[in-house]
């Protein structure tokens, strides 16, 4: 049978690998984001001091299943949560567990569902309480890198435009970009070509073309960049023990700039805005 094979590989693929989507396939990737974006708003009344992140995942699983929808993450290289939360020094992949939140603790949740074959991938910040004034120079940073990366997304511009302008603004902020993980394009599969670094220079890498679809999702830690996996495979840490904040959209290029799928129907992005 070819039917579900030629269905992921709708469209074309540029000389860097990169899939060229239809003008229709934006509005299967508008309702997966979509979906992505209503369950982290519903988040935010799930963090509190107390919590634990293993009832935030609970939460978040049952909220999948109940939109007739899949986990990508459930199953994916034999990890089996509906989300990665990531609390204070983890930088991504954290594993929701029975440990307990506390005051002042800041936590990336991330939540990838499949709709209908479409992948909508996001995560923000969350805090537990009080958001101390260093975690909320860190928080807002990193918001406004994913931004300046998202500006940047427009047809001939290049994946190291997004990049450099992340990585000049976190870094005139003294704070520093997470070389280890990256985005990555997406569509009716979770990771595919490009690599989307959150650092690099200016002009390099491939072209935007319109009909890319790919997530960018800065990791920025206070400390040092380097990061260390844990024993489980998954967790991710910053080596120095500093705070890590990651923000992440799911975008699409359009003829003249950026779609972005995954915009919160509450407007709660950010973790101070309500
Ligand atoms: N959602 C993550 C990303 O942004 C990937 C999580 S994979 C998992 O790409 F297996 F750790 F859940
Ligand atoms: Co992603
Ligand atoms: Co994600």
């Amino acid at each position: 049978m070819e039917t579900a094979l030629d269905d992921k590989h709708r469209g074309r693929l540029t000389k860097d690998g990169i899939r060229i989507y239809e003008a229709d396939d934006f509005a299967g990737m508008h309702k997966a984001g979509e979906l992505a974006a209503r369950i982290l708003d519903d988040m935010s009344d799930a963090v509190f001091p107390g919590q634990t992140t293993g009832e935030i995942d609970r939460i978040i699983t049952d909220r999948v299943h109940a939109a007739g929808a899949t986990s990508a993450t459930i199953g994916y290289k034999g990890y089996q949560h509906a989300s990665c939360i990531s609390v204070n020094h983890v930088v991504c992949h954290g594993i929701p567990s029975e440990k307990v939140l506390k005051d002042g603790d800041i936590l990336n949740i991330d939540v990838t569902v499949i709709v209908d074959g479409w992948f909508g991938d996001s995560s923000r910040m969350y805090v537990a309480g009080k958001l101390s004034r260093k975690a909320e120079r860190l928080i807002q940073v990193t918001h406004d890198a994913l931004f300046k990366g998202i500006e940047a997304v427009k047809p001939g511009n290049t994946f190291g435009d997004i990049g450099h302008a992340i990585q000049a603004y976190v870094e005139a902020h003294r704070m520093s970009v997470v070389r280890d993980f990256c985005g990555h394009g997406l569509g009716r599969v979770f990771h595919a070509p490009p690599n989307v670094l959150h650092y690099g220079r200016a002009g390099t890498g491939a072209v935007l073309e319109e009909g890319m679809f790919f997530t960018i999702e800065p990791m920025v830690n206070l400390g040092r960049p380097e990061t260390k996996v844990l024993a489980d495979d998954w967790t991710a840490v910053t080596r120095d023990k500093s705070l890590s904040a990651q923000f992440e959209h799911s975008v699409g290029v359009t003829a003249t700039g950026v779609d972005i799928f995954t915009l919160s129907p509450a407007g709660k992005f950010h973790p101070t805005w309500s």
